[in-house]
């Protein structure tokens, strides 16, 4: 199996940012890349504030901190992604992620493999707009990324299946549980998890609860969190993204039709925890 040293993470976002924080964790070099210097330097803090809170838990040393922090390297230049293994966590459009794999071959090794941690696009879809579609394996991360134990590995149609194994590897060597997957809409987690949401909207909507009233119950039933302060914590504009696409990619059946509720957040701008305000106030 080809050896990983060095992986590049695209897009520093919610996902990207937890993604290049776990990989320096595991001791890859990591370079994270997004086109805002804004998003980078909201990155770099953010890691750093998760690194010293592991330091007040003694979880990890000052050293072992500087040692993370010094394995990644922040960068807006797309020609400073050269790695073994590209994880791809960009804004949840088809064709950007193309354009961006494409531009990505001429800077790496033609042995480089790109991952995509889509919540929602096909994989197949996202391949079969790239030059070299077998290159294409699905990496799905669950947020956040440093705490959530799952990885589904994706195999597209057009995977070359040595991808598959080095992904999954590469999760285990992260801490992950990785899981593999064909591609279907909402792959396993986001598919199941349709119905979760969706009904819970539909009660608030109908006004038999408050989002903190179902907040409350299903935590006190054994969930980490409840669904509102889920759906703010992965940003309504995403979670709304893959309602529509799961909903579209199985014939659009009346039971998986998207919130109203969700929709009017974001016709707002309230879009979660991201934004300061989404079913709550941050
Ligand atoms: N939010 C979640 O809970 C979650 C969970 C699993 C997977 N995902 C997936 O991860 C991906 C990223 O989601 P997110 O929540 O981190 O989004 P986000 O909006 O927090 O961050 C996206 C980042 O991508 C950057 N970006 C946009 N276009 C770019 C480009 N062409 N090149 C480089 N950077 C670019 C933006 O500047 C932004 O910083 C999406 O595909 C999403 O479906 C999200």
């Amino acid at each position: 199996m080809k050896a990983i040293r060095t992986i590049a993470v695209c897009g520093a976002g919610t996902m990207g940012s937890g993604i290049a924080q776990l990989t320096a964790q595991a001791g890859f070099n990591t370079i994270q890349f997004d086109l805002s210097p804004a998003a980078l330097k909201k990155s770099r803090l953010g890691i750093v504030a998760q690194l010293n809170k592991l330091v007040e838990k003694a979880k990890i040393t000052t050293e072992e901190r500087e040692q993370v922090l010094s394995r990644i390297r922040f960068s807006t230049e797309l020609a400073d992604c050269r790695a073994d293994v590209i994880i791809e966590a960009i804004i949840e459009k088809k064709e950007v992620k193309i354009k961006l794999f494409n531009d990505l071959k001429v800077f790496n090794e033609p042995d480089v493999v790109f991952a995509t941690n889509t919540s929602s696009i096909s994989i197949d879809a996202i391949a079969e707009g790239m030059d070299h579609p077998h290159k294409l394996v699905g990496m799905h991360f669950f947020n956040p990324a440093p705490v959530m134990k799952l990885v589904e590995v994706i195999r597209g149609s057009h995977t070359d299946p040595s991808l598959v194994e080095l992904v999954f590897h590469l999760a285990q060597q992260l801490g992950k549980v990785p899981v593999i997957c064909k591609d279907a809409p909402g792959f396993i987690v986001n598919r199941v998890a349709r119905h979760y949401y969706l009904e819970v909207m539909a009660m608030v909507e109908k006004g038999l609860i408050t989002a903190e009233q179902a907040d409350a119950s299903m935590e006190a039933a054994g969930f980490k969190m409840g669904p509102f302060k889920l759906m703010d914590l992965i940003g309504l504009d995403i979670n709304y993204s893959v309602s529509n696409i799961v909903w579209e990619a199985l014939g659009s059946p009346e039971r998986l039709t998207p919130s109203p509720l969700q929709q009017a957040k974001l016709q707002e701008g309230k879009l979660g925890k991201k934004t300061g305000e989404g079913f709550y106030k941050y």
